[in-house]
């Protein structure tokens, strides 16, 4: 059933395309995002003031995201909350006017308690998941699938994709409701259209590439992985999948963070992963990036192509295409999972089975 793949995570990487294919369908009409499964919404999502993102894991990350967008492109006050620490705090009625879940299973204990907590405060739930009839879908007010079909790899990747471009469209169709835009909604539309193409025309190269740098990084024993803006979340996410699979020590930083302490632990053994799209905060992540080759770090980049200005900074570099700034998470995420992916595999580890971790995490 691995369809020749060596393994299931390595299957599930190159069935992205088809999944965003699946992500996708139906919820473009004319160039606009349609989202049929929240209709009944439609009134609170335009009054809505203000809108919190529950999630656990990769799910938070790719939350991280849709934040970014909501921030960017409307008047929504939106913020991302990890699950497990919102179902413990005090809230009171009115904190938010809608809330956004996000758990592939559906079934996440934390993320689920998190939807239970809010709706006893009358809050409206939106609920973003894989699994159908899953707890999570069941409990919501309005479900959105994102068609990913099984995952039988531990580590989230095709799923995660899925997530990003339904999360994407939703923004899109959350700033076209609320009527608050600040940008060019079918430009955005259009290019997510695009990405399933995108996907099949790069993962060959993507893979060549990840697979190399691979190969001449798996000795390491930290990594530190730094982005701004949208790219904080593929800091976070590369991060992650990482330590999982690889069991290598990893951690993820906003770039402007790194004077802030971080910075101390860097030499030539505590290399640098930097994500650093042309997107608008680029000239400040080459400024990070001077900072840590003075301390001899190593850099390897995830940046756009032909970048120059990039290539002169850093010891090496995967380059992938240029897209709109909100859709370099998207487009990076395979980039990430394969770079981890042969890491592990070139230490003799099962990526497909991480030590310590299950598949869906139902209890605290
Ligand atoms: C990491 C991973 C986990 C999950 C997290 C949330 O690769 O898969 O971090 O993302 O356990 O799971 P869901 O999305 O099912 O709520």
């Amino acid at each position: 059933e691995k369809s020749g793949y060596e393994h299931f995570m390595l299957k599930e990487i190159f069935e992205e395309p088809q999944t965003l294919r699946n992500a996708l369908m139906g919820r473009i009409r004319g160039g606009v995002p349609n989202f049929n499964e929240i209709e009944h919404l439609r009134e609170e999502i335009e009054k809505a003031r203000s809108l919190t993102i529950l999630a656990c894991g990769t799910s938070f990350h790719a939350g991280l995201v849709f934040q970014r967008f909501l921030q960017d492109y409307t008047e929504i006050r939106a913020e991302v909350e990890v699950a497990s620490e919102f179902r413990y705090r005090r809230l009171q009625e009115g904190f938010s006017d809608l809330v956004v879940a996000i758990s592939q299973s559906g079934e996440t204990a934390d993320t689920l308690e998190g939807i239970r907590k809010a709706k006893k405060l009358g809050t409206k739930i939106i609920s973003l998941t894989n699994v159908v009839g899953s707890t999570i879908s069941r409990e919501s007010d309005a479900v959105i699938y994102i068609n990913a079909g099984p995952e039988i790899g531990v580590a989230a990747t095709k799923t995660y994709v899925a997530q990003l471009a339904v999360l994407l469209l939703l923004g899109a169709a959350i700033a076209d409701i609320a009527g608050r835009s600040g940008f060019d909604i079918p430009k955005i539309v259009n290019e997510l259209e695009g990405m399933p193409t995108v996907f099949e025309n790069t993962l060959p190269t993507a893979d060549e590439q990840c697979k190399r740098l691979a190969a001449e990084h798996s000795d390491y024993k930290h990594f530190m992985y730094i982005g701004r803006g949208y790219s904080y979340a593929s800091a976070l996410e590369g991060a992650l999948k990482l330590k999982e699979i690889s069991y290598i020590h990893a951690s993820g930083y906003q770039a402007g963070e790194l004077k802030h302490g971080p910075i101390a632990l860097l030499d030539k053994d505590f290399p640098v992963f930097a994500i650093v799209p042309e997107d608008e905060l680029k000239s400040k992540m080459i400024s990070n990036i001077m900072e840590t080759r003075a301390r001899d770090a190593k850099v390897l980049a995830l940046c756009s192509e032909n970048d120059k200005e990039v290539a002169k900074s850093v010891n090496s570099r995967i380059e992938v295409p240029r897209v709109l700034d909100p859709i370099y998470p998207l487009v990076m995420s395979p980039y990430l999972q394969l770079f981890a992916y042969y890491i592990a595999v070139k230490k003799g580890l099962d990526p497909d089975k991480p030590r310590n971790l299950a598949k869906s995490v139902t209890v605290e």
